[in-house]
């Protein structure tokens, strides 16, 4: 029987999606045969209501020197988390000379933002690659994985933060005590915790399955988030709903009693006791609504295929890997993937093992079909790829439902 890695409670799994490679882990052919696989099974605790992957890796073969995911490859992204900091800023940045502390802060896409305007910052970023483009760019970065030790040798060395912020982080770690011991020691009185992540309620209405991949641990809700800090003093007092990886939350948190409680908080609860994400029997409909869609998505892909139209994927994105290898296809049934992260580019695909292409690929012999596999970049992607459509190439999508357009 599994443990809640939250709480600790007996958890069984509600479905599994299989044997499941590192989703980041874009290979050369000679290591196809030393591929890490694991059982991607997922379930949630009937007391604290955390939705988890069973067992996930160890952190090291996911985040190391060679990850390859590069926030900067979006530029939606970067405008994104300028709005972000600037909603840090505005609200939350009291008197003279704050100190922001953000965790997985990457090439450094969000803090430069504060870097930018003189504000004492500091990021943590285990994987050295993309810590070391962060700091070329100035950006103060130390290359580890945030938890209570580390918390205590900043706050020795740089003083008790007011911010501690993190973006498409705080899901991928499974050792919450010791990230919210350390968030203990490192925010001052009135500091606060500002983090979003994928949320569940989007992955639950739209089939979103691709959202679970090794990196997420952890789905979060408002529900699971509030428990999850209740146990540390810690109170959840605004939510702001994004657009962002197909569908996110921003939660923030201060300290219990230190703030005014927005009502969005209440209304989000009240949301989610109506969609049912407290009830085993919405987990069950989600298990079936999964594999409706990846049938469904098998049959248009075959369909295509043997009418012998080439199909290429578009974006090798880190949920590509679940859908890929949830649905089983090859090379045969996606010829390759077009991407533009340079790391990604001339390696195969996790699992499935489909060649990475660069851009200039697709462009110079379009195909018929292009697999939208980075839907969540979709206005991105259509805006610089208006050529492609006019001369008559379709994109199969798969969220909300799986369709030609
Ligand atoms: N915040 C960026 C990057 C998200 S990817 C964005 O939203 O685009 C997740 C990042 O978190 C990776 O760069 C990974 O190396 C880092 N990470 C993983 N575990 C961590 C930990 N315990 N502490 C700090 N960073 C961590
Ligand atoms: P993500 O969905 O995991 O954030 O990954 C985004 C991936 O999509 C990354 O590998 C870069 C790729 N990408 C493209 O190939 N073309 C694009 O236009 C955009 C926006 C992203
Ligand atoms: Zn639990």
């Amino acid at each position: 029987m599994s443990k809640c890695k939250i709480c600790n409670q007996s958890i069984e799994p509600f479905m599994t999606f299989g044997k499941m490679p590192i989703a980041n882990g874009f290979l050369r052919e000679e290591d196809f045969k030393n591929e890490y696989y694991f059982e991607m099974e997922v379930g949630v605790c009937s007391c604290c209501h955390m939705f988890q992957l069973i067992n996930q890796p160890e952190r090291e073969m996911m985040f190391n020197e060679n990850y390859a995911f590069f926030s900067g490859t979006s530029k939606h992204m970067a405008s994104h988390f300028k709005e972000f900091a600037s909603h840090v800023k505005n609200n939350y940045l009291p008197g003279e000379n704050p100190f922001v502390v953000e965790i997985g802060s990457n090439d450094g896409i969000m803090l430069k933002n504060f870097a930018d305007q003189g504000i004492k910052h500091l990021g943590i970023e285990p994987s050295a690659n993309v810590a070391e483009v962060a700091r070329e760019n100035g950006i103060n970065t130390i290359t580890e994985f945030f938890d209570k030790s580390c918390a205590e040798k900043i706050i020795n060395k740089t003083g008790k933060a007011d911010a501690f912020i993190a973006a498409n982080v705080m899901c991928h770690i499974p050792y919450m005590d010791s990230i919210l011991e350390g968030i203990d020691v490192l925010l001052n009185e009135h500091g606060i915790v500002m983090f979003e992540d994928p949320y569940l309620g989007d992955v639950i209405k739209n089939t979103t399955y691709d959202q679970i991949y090794d990196e997420h641990v952890f789905l979060f809700s408002g529900l699971s988030v509030r428990n999850l800090f209740q146990r540390y003093n810690f109170e959840l007092i605004d939510i702001e709903p994004q657009e962002t990886h197909g569908g996110s939350m921003r939660y923030t948190l201060a300290r219990s009693g230190k703030r005014k409680v927005s009502q969005k908080v209440h209304e989000l609860l009240e949301q989610e006791k109506i969609l049912g994400l407290d009830k085993a029997e919405t987990y069950n409909t989600f298990r079936k609504n999964c594999e409706k869609y990846r049938d469904d998505l098998i049959a248009t892909v075959r369909a295509i295929r043997e009418k012998d139209h080439k199909i290429v994927g578009y974006a090798a994105t880190s949920k590509s890997t679940t859908i890929l290898n949830y649905c089983g296809f090859t090379s045969n049934d996606i010829a390759y993937i077009c991407d533009t992260t340079p790391i990604k580019q001339g390696k195969f695909s996790p699992g499935v093992h489909i060649p990475v292409k660069a851009n200039e690929e697709f462009k110079t012999n379009y195909p018929l079909y292009a697999l939208l596999f980075g839907y969540n970049h979709k206005k991105e992607i259509m805006a610089k790829e208006q050529d492609y459509m006019k001369q008559g190439g379709k994109w199969i999508i798969y969220v909300p439902e799986v369709k030609v357009i």
